[in-house]
């Protein structure tokens, strides 16, 4: 294994050892590598509230040694969930047991973090190991909300097109659940405005055909997303950071595209968001998405570059070197990983290894961790 050695970071400034592992500052919070669990729901809770099982499953990837860990899709309102087994955060009574999941990420070194979601029309589905079709209503199944009566694929009934009552609903539901998740003791916080869930549906023109201020023109579209980001960063003390989640496109002609997500991620910036977190597609079913290793990184990469703001890359990110590329080349500041820290919650603490950087493992971890050098 190679020493650590002095090498140019995507901050262009000299520092010792492999750019994954340097710290990353945001606002008053510190990760300790460029290294995130991408949110992942693992449909587990019950009526919104958090289980044991998520305080072992983001406590292991904490422990493994990732830099923050972001709590999966976590529902504003009911309404908002993909299915009945997601989290939520649009009661009081569901606090108390992510403040547990919040304190088991962080005693083991990572930053908690948590994404605040609405699914919008793909809500009242069963999980994806459950079939991931839509839950009649007899099984508990509920209508939907978007911002036009369009069903996301043929069969599935339309969803109920929002009024201006019901956008300023959402809107306090995006601000209530944020304050829960502070209240929980969360350090960082993520807008889920991707993936064809609510907010991207009104970015995207596929989704959004609405003819008052929430749609037609680019700057209707955004004005929601626009909206919230405000609000909440406004919530959102000022020594913790706040990301946002987007698709950077629809990959389908005429959808939302690189170009118009450089337009929005420059007014994300200008409210202070502190990261826009790159994914791309989920608008419609489909897509024809151009899937290898690292696939979304360009778009990550253009964001950052155009509007200079930070952002994070996401999607086929597996190896350690590179992930350590990503980083040191500057096309991203922090990488997230979803699957393959799934398969191995302990993926940092390797990846270190592979690099030939020494990090500190669990204490009684000690007499299994590979010797450097
Ligand atoms: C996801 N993904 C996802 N994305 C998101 O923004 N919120 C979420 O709650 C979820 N849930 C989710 C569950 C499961 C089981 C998977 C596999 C994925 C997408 C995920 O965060 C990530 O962007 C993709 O999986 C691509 O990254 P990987 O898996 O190739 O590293």
């Amino acid at each position: 294994m190679s020493t650590p050695v002095v090498t140019s970071s995507s901050s262009g400034i000299a520092h010792q050892g492999p750019s994954l592992f340097q710290p990353l500052k945001m606002r008053g919070v510190t990760l300790r590598n460029r290294i995130g669990v991408s949110p992942m729901c693992t449909y587990s809770a019950r009526e919104g509230v958090a289980q044991d099982w998520h305080l072992i499953h983001y406590g292991a990837r904490a422990l493994g040694g990732a830099g923050v860990v972001l709590v999966e899709a976590t529902a504003v309102t009911a309404e908002g969930r993909i299915s009945p087994a997601d989290l939520g955060l649009w009661d009081d009574g569901q606090i108390a047991a992510l403040a547990r999941i919040a304190r088991g990420i962080a005693d083991q070194g990572a930053a908690p973090g948590i994404q605040l979601a609405h699914a919008g029309r793909k809500a009242g589905h069963r999980p994806p190991h459950r079939g991931g079709d839509r839950l009649p209503e007899a099984e508990g199944g509920w209508s939907t909300i978007a911002p036009s009566p369009l069903a996301f694929s043929p069969g599935e009934s339309a969803p109920r097109a929002l009024d201006e009552s019901g956008i300023q609903a959402v809107i306090q539901a995006f601000i209530a659940a944020t304050q829960r998740a502070l209240q929980a003791g969360f350090t960082v916080i993520e807008l889920h405005a991707a993936h064809g869930y609510l907010l991207h549906q009104f970015l995207s023109p596929l989704t959004n055909q609405r003819s008052d201020r929430y749609g037609g023109s680019l700057q209707n579209r955004l004005r929601l997303v626009v909206e919230i980001a405000q609000r909440l960063r406004v919530i959102i003390p000022a020594n913790l950071p706040f990301l946002v989640r987007i698709s950077a496109c629809d990959w389908v002609s005429g959808g939302w595209d690189l170009e118009q997500s450089l337009v929005l991620a420059q007014q994300l910036r200008q409210l202070g968001v502190d990261l826009i977190d790159v994914s791309t597609g989920g608008t419609v079913p489909d897509a024809v998405v151009p899937i290898k290793p690292g696939y979304q990184v360009p778009f990550a990469e253009a964001i950052r570059a155009q509007v200079s703001i930070p952002t994070s890359a996401v999607g086929l990110i597996t190896e350690p070197a590179q992930a350590e590329k990503i980083i040191a080349s500057g096309a991203a500041d922090l990488v997230l990983l979803g699957r393959e820290l799934l398969r191995d919650p302990h993926w940092p603490l390797h990846a270190a290894h592979a690099l030939g950087h020494p990090v500190a493992w669990p204490a009684p971890y000690l007499r299994a961790a590979p010797p450097l050098g």
